[in-house]
């Protein structure tokens, strides 16, 4: 079984470079998207621990492989030196039940969220997007720059954050990216004028973090940090303005900005799942004045599509440690003989 640490993917991403990796990524995302109905998947079962949730993502591609993510997301970890979120995944083929590869998936989370919402904002927002507000500028916050910046040509990046020293960590880690960056002084400032608003923040309490008042017409939201029950980013009367995208309606109506609506509210409000626009068989955007939201709160085939591309840069590359995880045994009913 492959071990992919943290260190080998640094070396894949090193040998295939950081930017490819997205873009191949956003092309795995559209194949399995476009396989949608290939897949057994179910909305994730989540646990309610004290400061934060621990949640389990499977998913079965019925041709060839089994995937889970474990991932949690802990908001007060940074205040002893701990990240928000971290995760780990594991990759098995069906036929045998086998397990092919145990993976870090913190990164690879980040990764995975960074395509698959420039894939999103690919299909929704203006091609004449120049202007991206960021909201929380975390761990997952040049990622998502990096993603965006692959779909639309962005030319400034207005950011806000509750912590100066996130913000001055951003500036730093973006400072060659060839991108205007332009700190703002709150929420308000940033959303000011952008033409895609990104919310990537992390607080379990429904927060209005963007005001309906501050939506303009013409904007593209990428909702992301409202992604478990109780933990919301928009102020509730921005929905019904909006063409509401979600990845998965069964676990969206659970975990995202939605949650807060009932089942027949919801229903009408939701336009589409991520699937039906990239099958073509919904539009995205349709004119430039409408408001488009991507509320986003990651599932599981986003985890299933890195994993693979993962496995296959690996072998590749010839990357990644072979361990036992499976008992070598000559006679598969001497089980015993593995530890002899
Ligand atoms: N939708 C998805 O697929 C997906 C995937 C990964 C992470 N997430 C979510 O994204 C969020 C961010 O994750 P992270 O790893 O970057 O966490 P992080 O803790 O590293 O960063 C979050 C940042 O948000 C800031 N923040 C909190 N409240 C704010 C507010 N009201 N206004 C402005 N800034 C605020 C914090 O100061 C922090 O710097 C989490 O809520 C996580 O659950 C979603």
């Amino acid at each position: 079984m492959k071990i992919i640490t943290v260190e080998s993917l640094t070396k894949i991403l090193d040998k295939h470079g950081f930017d490819q990796f997205l873009v191949d990524l956003m092309q795995a995302l559209k194949r399995d998207y476009g396989r949608w109905q290939s897949f057994t998947k179910m909305p994730r079962p989540s646990m309610h621990v004290p400061g934060g949730v621990l949640e389990l993502m499977p998913i079965c591609d019925n041709a060839a492989y089994y995937t889970f993510k474990y991932v949690n997301c802990h908001p007060k970890n940074p205040l002893t030196g701990k990240q928000t979120v971290v995760a780990t995944g594991q990759l098995s083929q069906i036929d045998t039940g086998y397990p092919l590869m145990f993976s870090e998936m913190t990164v690879l989370t980040a990764l995975r969220t960074a395509a698959n919402a420039a894939l999103a904002t690919n299909l929704m927002a203006r091609k004449d997007s120049h202007i991206l507000a960021l909201i929380g500028t975390g761990a997952q916050s040049e990622f998502q720059v990096k993603g965006l910046k692959l779909v639309r040509d962005i030319k400034e990046v207005r950011y806000f954050d509750i912590d100066p020293k996130a913000m001055a960590k951003f500036e730093k880690n973006m400072r060659s990216i060839g991108i205007k960056l332009v700190r703002c002084h709150d929420t308000e400032a940033a959303v000011k004028g952008a033409d895609i608003i990104t919310t990537i923040t992390a607080c379990k309490a429904n927060v209005d973090v963007i005001k309906n008042k501050w939506v303009k017409a013409g904007v593209h939201i990428n909702a992301l940090g409202g992604d478990t029950i109780g933990k919301t980013e928009l102020e509730l009367s921005i929905l019904p303005r909006c063409r509401v995208m979600v990845e998965y309606f069964d676990q969206s109506f659970i975990e995202g900005e939605i949650q807060r609506l009932n089942l027949k509210e919801a229903k009408k409000l939701v336009y589409a799942e991520l699937f039906e626009l990239v099958n073509g068989s919904k539009k995205g955007r349709t004119n430039d004045q409408e408001i488009t939201l991507f509320d986003s709160v990651g599932i599981a085939l986003e985890d299933y599509s890195a994993l693979r591309l993962t496995y296959e840069l690996a072998n590749k590359y010839n990357l990644g440690e072979e361990r036992n995880f499976t008992p070598p045994v000559n006679n598969p009913k001497n089980l015993l003989s593995a530890l002899l």
